[in-house]
């Protein structure tokens, strides 16, 4: 059976700044977030992969304080394209137009499908669509760092318009949604040795 690690992962509370991802490691959470599922294949986000360490610095101050921020080798700012219309749709499509060698006139049913859906939701509906997109990458990266014996704390604790600022993000038609610092624990991290809290099978399933 392989070993899911999932005990053995926790929201890591104190990393080891002395302790940095390698290249390898990098290109693999970079290639489970890029490979996630998403809604219609459209992929409404974008990541900032931060290893800066000035940047990182900054943004801490924007992060309620909280050191995972500053002392984790790379921070993945998560963030959302705002308002996903027609053109990230044509986008997409030449996208699998060249990738699967397809005419981009066999796509057109795909394409005014997903575009009929995104034109029937508000600019904010469409923001939380994407939001959902990016939690899902997030939880793939989760749960590839567990695999991988890596340790992630996932973060909301931060000022939103802060790093959109900070990161250029606006300019770029970008908001930031969520956060995961990345790294390795410290052996100090008394949480680390803390017992899970959850709700017990029977309390969060029903098998029908
Ligand atoms: C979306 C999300 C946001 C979170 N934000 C923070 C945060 O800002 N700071 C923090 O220390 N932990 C944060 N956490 C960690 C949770 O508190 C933690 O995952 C939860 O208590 C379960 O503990 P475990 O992950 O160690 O099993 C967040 C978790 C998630 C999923």
């Amino acid at each position: 059976m392989i070993e899911l690690n999932l005990d053995w992962r926790y929201a890591t509370k104190e990393f080891d700044s002395a302790q940095k991802l390698n290249d390898q490691q990098v290109h693999q959470l970079v290639e489970c977030i890029r490979l996630a599922p998403t809604s219609y294949g459209m992929q409404p986000i974008h990541v900032k992969v931060i290893s800066q360490q000035s940047m990182k610095e900054n943004l801490r101050e924007v992060s309620f304080g909280q050191s995972q921020i500053s002392d984790c080798s790379h921070l993945f700012v998560f963030c959302i394209q705002q308002n996903t219309s027609e053109v990230h749709v044509d986008e997409y499509m030449d996208r699998l137009a060249k990738t699967r060698k397809l005419a981009t006139e066999a796509l057109s049913g795909y394409g005014g499908m997903i575009k009929g859906f995104l034109s029937q939701q508000s600019s904010a509906v469409k923001d939380v669509w994407a939001a959902r997109q990016a939690y899902l990458c997030l939880g793939f990266l989760l749960h590839t760092c567990a695999l991988l014996k890596i340790d992630a704390c996932p973060i909301e604790g931060f000022v939103p318009e802060s790093y959109d600022h900070m990161l250029g993000l606006t300019a770029q038609g970008l908001s930031s949604v969520v956060v995961a610092a990345v790294g390795f624990r410290s052996a100090e991290d008394v949480t680390q040795h803390q017992a899970k809290v959850r709700k017990s099978t029977a309390e969060m399933f029903d098998f029908i």
